[in-house]
């Protein structure tokens, strides 16, 4: 059957876990990796048939899962339940938790411990932290404890206030050196690649030619070594106002509402359930039920009746 020109992994084909060396090949070779957030069971399951490379459990579910208006109030259990859901969903992309804003800036040692803790209690493979300055050490930290850390910078939703709001960053001559020096410097930490969020595509052409550690883009332009999406956005999940670097792909709320729709006037039209949605009983074995319900002892029966409690 045709794929309709998709590019999708053969059926049944078993693939390679991804794993770090495959990523930094990816990039050697020029082959885009694909980077897509899930926050669930059944988008993880999404991920994994569409054959992606990796998932990031992002911060981003405060939005589009949980409700907040801002990445900022999730915190570490709330994230740890996603992973490990959206884990359980996964067999070959690589698995990077995203750790809430207050889960990592104060010390090294809250930082390694809560990135142990994705890595123990949610099954990832890495973390990712977002921006320079302070989180450079945070990130040097948590690889040499043993756990390898995905970089954030350009605009890092966490620290939006600080950085004006949520608007492109590195647009000034001066801002874009601060993004090239934070890159460099989370990579010097160790880290494996770099996400750059909304950053001049002209910008982060410049900055990632002088990388050696893969690049993931969202709102960074072609050059990047991969691209990354929010689940919500790109299937049309989300409504409203959607950042310039959204390409949606379906529009997933509006067939969800019309589905839902259409079965709430089923129901009250008595259209559904249909007689292929039912359950059948032998004949026999239903007369035998009815004079049951029919004796003497049953027909009297009468209701249960509360008492009050004493
Ligand atoms: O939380 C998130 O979805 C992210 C991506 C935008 C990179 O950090």
């Amino acid at each position: 059957m045709s794929s309709g020109g998709r590019s999708q992994p053969e059926a049944g084909a078993a693939r390679t876990p991804m794993t770090l060396p495959r990523l930094a090949e990816m990039k050697d070779a020029g082959e885009q990796i694909v980077m897509v957030t899930a926050y669930d069971h059944p988008s993880a399951r999404v991920a994994e048939e569409a054959g992606v490379d990796v998932v990031l459990v992002g911060d981003s579910a405060a939005n589009n899962v949980l409700g907040y208006d801002s990445t900022v109030p999730v915190g570490m259990e709330e994230m740890l339940m996603l992973a490990a859901a959206v884990h359980r969903g996964l067999k070959t992309p690589l698995l990077v938790g995203d750790m809430p804003f207050g889960s990592y800036e104060n010390s090294n040692e809250l930082a390694v411990q809560n990135a142990q803790r994705f890595i123990k209690e949610a099954g990832c493979d890495a973390v990712k932290l977002e921006r320079g300055g302070s989180s450079v050490d945070r990130a040097r930290a948590i690889v040499r404890a043993g756990i390898p850390v995905m970089g954030h910078i350009g605009l890092t939703p966490q620290t939006a206030t600080s950085l004006g709001g949520y608007k492109a960053q590195g647009k000034t001559a001066a801002r874009a050196a601060q993004v090239a020096e934070e890159a460099l410097a989370l990579q010097a930490a160790g880290c494996f690649a770099i996400v750059f969020e909304a950053v001049p595509a002209a910008v982060t052409e410049a900055i990632v030619s002088r990388l050696e550690v893969p690049t993931i883009g969202i709102g960074a332009g072609p050059a990047t070594s991969g691209q990354v999406l929010v689940f919500h956005d790109l299937l049309g999940l989300n409504t409203g106002h959607m950042a310039r670097f959204v390409k949606r792909y379906a529009e997933v709320h509006r067939t969800m509402v019309d589905a839902v729709s259409d079965y709430a006037a089923e129901v009250r039209s008595g259209k559904f359930p249909e007689p292929e949605h039912m359950y059948s009983i032998d004949p026999a074995e239903l007369s035998e039920f009815r004079r049951y319900l029919d004796q003497e002892s049953l027909a009297s029966a009468k209701a249960w009746e509360w008492e009050p409690l004493p």
